[in-house]
């Protein structure tokens, strides 16, 4: 069976979304630049492998990065996810997984690339917001898109509703594509696109909630 390792930094509610998801992959080990990230006792609770690589006990971000890589490769994984891991990683790190390290982010991108996603969404005005899952490049959220969720942002809309609706598209979106590519469906080509073999162009690979968008 292919393994997948996932990185974490916090809640791990993505990371519980993938658990739960009955992925014919065995999830190696979760690891987490934080002590305290709440996603360490999801994994535990589930019996899988956790490591904790502080970065504030590292030098440098080589230092971290290469660490962490030395980590992750005792398991050979076939992919790794990452989960809410909020580190900026090193061109060498990120070449090393090219085409076997997927993120996921919370807006469409390329809008809204960076933090706080979901208010600068709504004090933008958009109408329509979500989630991304793409490769991961050296180009922070700015990795080929594999697959996207699209929610509404309602009237009466505030953060923490949008983001609670975006959320829960995350968790429908990224097992989705994590399996993808544990069915080898799921490449990243080498015009620099991610490409979904077995589809109809983006019949799969997007994800509208909504049954009837004309009714919103
Ligand atoms: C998610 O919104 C994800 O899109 C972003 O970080 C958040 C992680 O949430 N990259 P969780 O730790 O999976 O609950």
């Amino acid at each position: 069976m292919k393994s997948i390792i996932v990185l974490i930094s916090g809640r791990g509610s993505n990371l519980g979304a993938i658990l739960r998801a009955g992925l014919q992959a065995q999830v190696a080990a979760v690891i987490s630049n934080r002590p305290d990230a709440a996603g360490l006792a999801l994994a535990r609770a589930a019996d899988i492998a956790t490591a904790v690589l502080d970065h504030r006990e590292f030098d440098s971000r080589e230092a971290f990065d290469a660490a962490l890589a030395e980590r992750i490769d005792t398991h050979v994984p076939a992919l790794v996810v990452l989960a809410g891991f909020m580190r900026v990683l090193t061109a060498g790190f990120v070449d090393r997984y090219r085409g076997r390290m997927i993120n996921i982010h919370p807006s469409l991108l390329p809008a809204f690339t960076g933090l706080d996603t979901h208010r600068r969404a709504l004090d933008a005005g958009v109408r329509i917001h979500g989630c991304t899952v793409h490769f991961v490049t050296s180009d922070l959220d700015g990795g080929p898109i594999i697959a996207q969720a699209a929610v509404p942002v309602l009237p009466g809309d505030d953060e923490a509703a949008l983001a609670a609706r975006v959320l829960e598209q995350e968790h429908r979106l990224y097992p989705q594509a994590i399996r993808w590519f544990l069915e080898g469906r799921l490449t990243l080509a080498p015009n620099g696109r991610a490409q979904l073999a077995g589809a109809a162009e983006g019949a799969q690979s997007l994800i509208n909630p909504l049954p009837d968008p004309a009714g919103v």
